[in-house]
């Protein structure tokens, strides 16, 4: 065995002390700095001394989403009431039991380091620092649709029939709050659904959600609430001057019930006045200018865009192993059909020119990184469909071909067909963007020489792993590469402890 697991660990280092109320740890942050002088690449090591508290308190947490009644909504509350019930259910292969397989919190380890007979030693990333346990996270939200969660789950046609009866009784009397729907933002085809919703001016809707998140954080007796956008993907709204590209802009225009203020942008307004984090989960722009400037402003965490589940997150493993090898792809063309209700809405020319955008941008930084390969502004051919064909349900099929130039002239090509279980995938992300969001706002760091604590930039770009197309700060850069992401979690998490990244050097076995 070259491997072992470990539920417990202590860190026995002078850089990190446990108080009662937070872990508190020394840093040494070593980058780099470069700089273009007279035709040649400078590149100095910069080096910048932090200390990181991570408070150790769990709060009772909250989560809010947008589109409770829908396929992800309702398959992330009965994922998390199987598994804190402990409900197991028949299927053909036999009884199956409750996991949070597909959660990157729950089910990932992280790399201690090794013994000195050289075997690693792993131990659940749930460990590394405090954090909420998705079966104590209490689940809440709107939906235009006013079916109970027992019938929107059973509608959806995610779980399997025995779990489905068994969770009936713990969904039932879960109902969505009227939700704000104005019908030029979705498809057509979901008027149909549209049977539970707000009216009034914008404004008013939008401290009706206000008022809604006090109410959900007070009947529950909540130390903090998150809201999630997992409703129908928005056509994107457009960026107006005088509308929503300042904060004044923006509460004017919602004064004057402006046309242009989607109800996702209104959820995130209502959110951050609710000093409440908002994610979403979906495509469109609902941060416009005017949004980011009041998160900004208010200090309260954003992050997006579009949970990245199946197709997509293959791609930015695919393209980075690719140009990473020194391997051109050329041409990558990306086919979808799926029947569930996400399909039909996306059916829609508008919607689809949501989800096509954020679906398009995921090679960039990766094609960008290498200029023996792509000269500038060369990028490959890149094409995506979407296709509707409601028998398959919540089963997307994905299929993708990815055509690269090889040495000397040569093609390679690689075909994929990938059978995605949308909210099957979807679900655990959305358990680990309101758990690492919440965690996130537990930790800060102060750099030497200065005197406060700061924590981390409002545009929580952290959570990109995640999420399709990532909302990052003004001037940060975007990473779509999927390992890159995820060693940025690891890594903030073992800062957090006092341990260097995990570098994969292993010197010691290798001189
Ligand atoms: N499942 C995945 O793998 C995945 C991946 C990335 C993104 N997404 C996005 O997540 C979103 C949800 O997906 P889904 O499969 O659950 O879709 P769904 O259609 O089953 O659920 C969406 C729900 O939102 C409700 N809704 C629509 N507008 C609303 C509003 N203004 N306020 C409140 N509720 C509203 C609908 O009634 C519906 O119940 C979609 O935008 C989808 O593109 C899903």
């Amino acid at each position: 065995m070259s491997a072992r697991m470990y539920e417990n660990f202590k860190v026995n280092s002078p850089n990190v002390k446990y108080t009662e109320e937070n872990i508190i740890s020394d840093y040494t942050y070593q980058t780099t700095r470069t700089q273009y002088v007279n035709n040649e690449l400078i590149v100095e090591p910069v080096e910048q001394k932090y200390t990181f508290k991570t408070e150790r308190k769990v709060p009772k947490l909250g989560c809010m989403i947008v589109g409770l009644g829908g396929n992800n909504g309702t398959t992330v509350v009965g994922g998390v009431i199987a598994n804190r019930e402990g409900l197991c259910w028949n299927t053909k292969q036999g009884l199956q039991t409750p996991n949070y397989f597909g959660s990157v919190v729950m089910s990932s380890t992280i790399r201690m380091g090794h013994d000195e007979q050289g075997r690693d030693a792993f131990v659940p990333l749930k460990t590394v620092i405090p954090m909420v346990h998705p079966n104590d996270i209490v689940f809440g939200g709107w939906d235009i649709n006013g079916a109970n969660l027992a019938d929107a789950m059973q509608r959806a046609q995610v779980f399997d029939y025995d779990l489905q009866v068994q969770l009936i009784p713990h969904m039932k009397d879960i109902t969505p709050l009227p939700s704000i729907y104005f019908p030029d933002f979705i498809a057509a085809n979901q008027k149909d659904r549209a049977d539970n919703v707000l009216t009034g001016t914008k404004k008013e809707q939008m401290e009706q959600i206000r008022k809604d998140i006090r109410d959900f954080k007070e009947s529950n007796k909540l130390d903090k609430v998150i809201v999630l956008w997992s409703a129908n993907t928005e056509r994107f709204s457009s960026v107006v001057p005088g509308v929503n590209d300042t904060i004044e802009n923006l509460f004017a225009a919602l004064e004057r019930g402006e046309e242009e203020i989607s109800p996702s942008t209104l959820f995130a307004i209502a959110s951050i006045l609710e000093n409440t984090p908002y994610i979403n989960g979906s495509p469109q722009n609902t941060f416009v200018p005017g949004v980011v400037e009041l998160a900004l402003q208010r200090n309260v965490t954003i992050g997006g865009d579009d949970f990245k589940t199946g197709q997509t997150k293959i791609k930015s493993v695919l393209t980075d192993f690719l140009v990473g090898a020194g391997i051109k792809p050329v041409s990558i063309v990306s086919y979808n059909h799926l029947g569930n209700n996400d399909g039909k809405n996306l059916s829609a020319p508008q919607q689809f020119r949501s989800k096509e955008i954020t679906k398009s941008n995921v090679v960039d930084d990766m094609i960008a990184s290498n200029n023996i390969l792509y000269k500038p502004g060369e990028h490959p051919d890149h094409v995506i469909v979407i296709k509707y064909v409601p028998y398959v349900g919540d089963s997307k099929r994905a299929m993708d071909e990815y055509t690269s130039q090889i040495f000397m002239g040569g093609h390679n090509t690689i075909v994929l067909h990938n059978t995605c279980e949308d909210s099957l995938l979807a679900a655990p992300i959305i358990l680990d963007l309101v758990i690492l969001a919440e965690v996130c706002n537990r930790i800060s760091m102060r750099q030497e020489g200065t005197d406060s604590f700061a924590s981390f930039h409002p545009v929580l770009s952290l959570l990109s792993y995640l999420l399709k197309a990532p909302l990052v700060p003004e001037k940060a850069n975007v990473v779509n590469a999927l390992f890159k992401q995820k060693a940025a979690i690891e890594n903030v998490f073992r800062a957090c402890i006092g341990l260097a990244p995990e570098n994969n050097m292993l010197l010691e076995q290798r001189l």
